[in-house]
């Protein structure tokens, strides 16, 4: 039985139910929508648009699909043609006639604005979370890693040394405005749109400020048209969601470079990598691999909505039930992707050895060794010129800058003294870099301490 039946005289066409049909998809949101339909028929109690006997009733009918939902006694039907009309029809089977007065003052335009509001609000806040977990992991790699050296790179050439820790807290930084995203998105979306009927709000004296506080929302929506056609949340959260991929992304590139036979900065923990069926000798990091390939399904998504959106006129148009498969493969893969990641980071390790020795074969002390010449009267240019040739003398000779001679060095400047390889060690190097946000052991220590009561609130 349809629910709009009433001015069709022929049946539907088999295939127009297959194409229209969203049960398939939006089953997903069963909870959202029962709990929606519980709030609706309170207010009509409250308002005595019905009867308190039916308000219970409904409430208990809705109550007992809920639970055979749950617990899998009662399945989806294939007939239905949307979660709305499935659990409709199922309380009006349960119950009889009191069941046909759950709609009242209702559409499903409203329903499913505020379904979908409720679903993606419940995964913004787990999302949330997931991101927190992740966060504690790097603050547990950057607590202890403030001194150990690697090089930090621009172009992929190396540039000037770091520290783990400060490399680590870069994606902390990251994380952590995709964590104030995400609230942000909450506090927006965070209004009810039931009510607001097809497009035109009710005849009905609806109490929306009691339906809205019952749904824990911050208040009702305040435009009827706007509330049914509103899928700029989603838009936002995607977006969000595809800024959280390309971190991840970015990180798993990073990964995947330390990784290789050339780098070998880090171990992925065998639990977190695969093998190849034909080269017994290898270990691929797949995990770090696939999240950064699964970025694309999430930007598609993001792109896919807002092609959706952008010809639409007011109010409800069929199109925007492609919302949903999208938007819940995103999040599923999102999450499944910060938890994987989580878990390959927390079992990774390091080999601070050849990050160390790396850093001091990279010349990345060489704007060290200018800023010297600099501190003894030497222009900053003619600085740049003179540690220029000090570096093509090295590479001539397959030694690092701290592996010169003095005398080598008085060669191409007489302003060089003994105290240049104190000046240029990496540890003098990075422990000098004491600014805010740089990464000075004693720079990082606070920035950890921020950290800390971040994740303490
Ligand atoms: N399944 C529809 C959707 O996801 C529900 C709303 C249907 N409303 C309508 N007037 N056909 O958007």
């Amino acid at each position: 039985m349809k629910l709009w039946g009433g001015r069709f005289t022929k049946e539907e066409n088999q295939l127009v139910h297959n194409f229209n049909e969203s049960l398939s998809f939006d089953q997903k949101f069963y909870a959202q929508d029962i709990r929606g339909s519980i709030a609706h028929v309170k207010m009509l109690g409250k308002q005595n648009i019905i009867s308190t006997d039916e308000m219970n009733q409904i409430i208990k009918g809705l109550e007992g699909i809920k639970e055979d939902i749950d617990n899998g006694t009662l399945q989806f039907s294939k007939e239905s043609e949307d979660i709305h009309s499935f659990v409709e029809a199922n309380l009006i089977e349960r119950i009889g006639d009191a069941g046909k007065k759950l709609h009242t003052g209702r559409s499903r335009n409203d329903q499913v604005a505020l379904d979908m509001k409720l679903y993606t609000r419940d995964e913004v806040v787990e999302i949330n979370g997931l991101l927190k977990t992740l966060l504690s992991s790097l603050l547990n790699v950057i607590e202890n890693n403030t001194e150990t050296y690697m090089p930090g790179f621009t172009h992929l050439q190396k540039a000037q040394p770091i520290t783990l820790a400060h490399h680590f807290g870069a994606y902390f930084e990251m994380f952590k405005r995709d964590r104030d995203r995400l609230d942000d998105i909450y506090k927006r979306m965070n209004y009810c749109p039931l009510g607001s009927g097809a497009l035109a709000g009710t005849t009905y004296p609806l109490d929306r400020e009691y339906t809205a506080q019952l749904l824990d929302f911050d208040g009702p929506t305040l435009n009827s048209m706007d509330s049914v056609s509103d899928r700029d949340y989603i838009i936002e959260l995607l977006s969000a969601l595809s800024t959280i991929m390309m971190h991840l992304s970015r990180f798993c590139e990073e990964i995947c470079i330390w990784n290789s036979n050339e780098y070998r900065f880090v171990n992925i923990d065998d639990s977190y990598s695969t093998g190849s069926s034909i080269m017994p000798q290898k270990k691929n990091p797949d995990i770090a691999e696939l999240i950064r390939g699964k970025t694309g399904r999430v930007y598609g998504a993001l792109t896919s909505i807002l092609t959706t959106m952008k010809g639409l006129p007011l109010a409800y148009n069929k199109d925007m039930q492609e919302d949903k498969e999208l938007t819940f493969d995103a999040i599923d893969t999102v999450k499944g992707c910060i938890v994987l990641f989580t878990g390959m980071i927390d079992t990774m390790t390091f080999n601070k050895d050849i990050m160390e020795a790396s850093t001091k074969h990279g010349f990345t002390n060489a704007t060290d060794a200018a800023d010297y010449l600099v501190n003894h009267g030497v222009p900053f240019r003619d600085a740049h010129g003179i540690v220029g040739q000090l570096v093509l003398f090295c590479e001539e000779k397959k030694i690092a800058l701290d592996d010169m001679t003095l005398d080598e060095y008085k060669a191409i400047s007489p302003v060089f003294e003994d105290d240049i390889y104190n000046a240029i060690s990496l540890e003098t190097c990075v422990n000098k870099r004491i600014t805010i946000g740089a990464p000075g052991p004693d720079a990082m220590k606070k920035v950890i301490k921020v950290y800390k009561e971040y994740l303490n609130k």
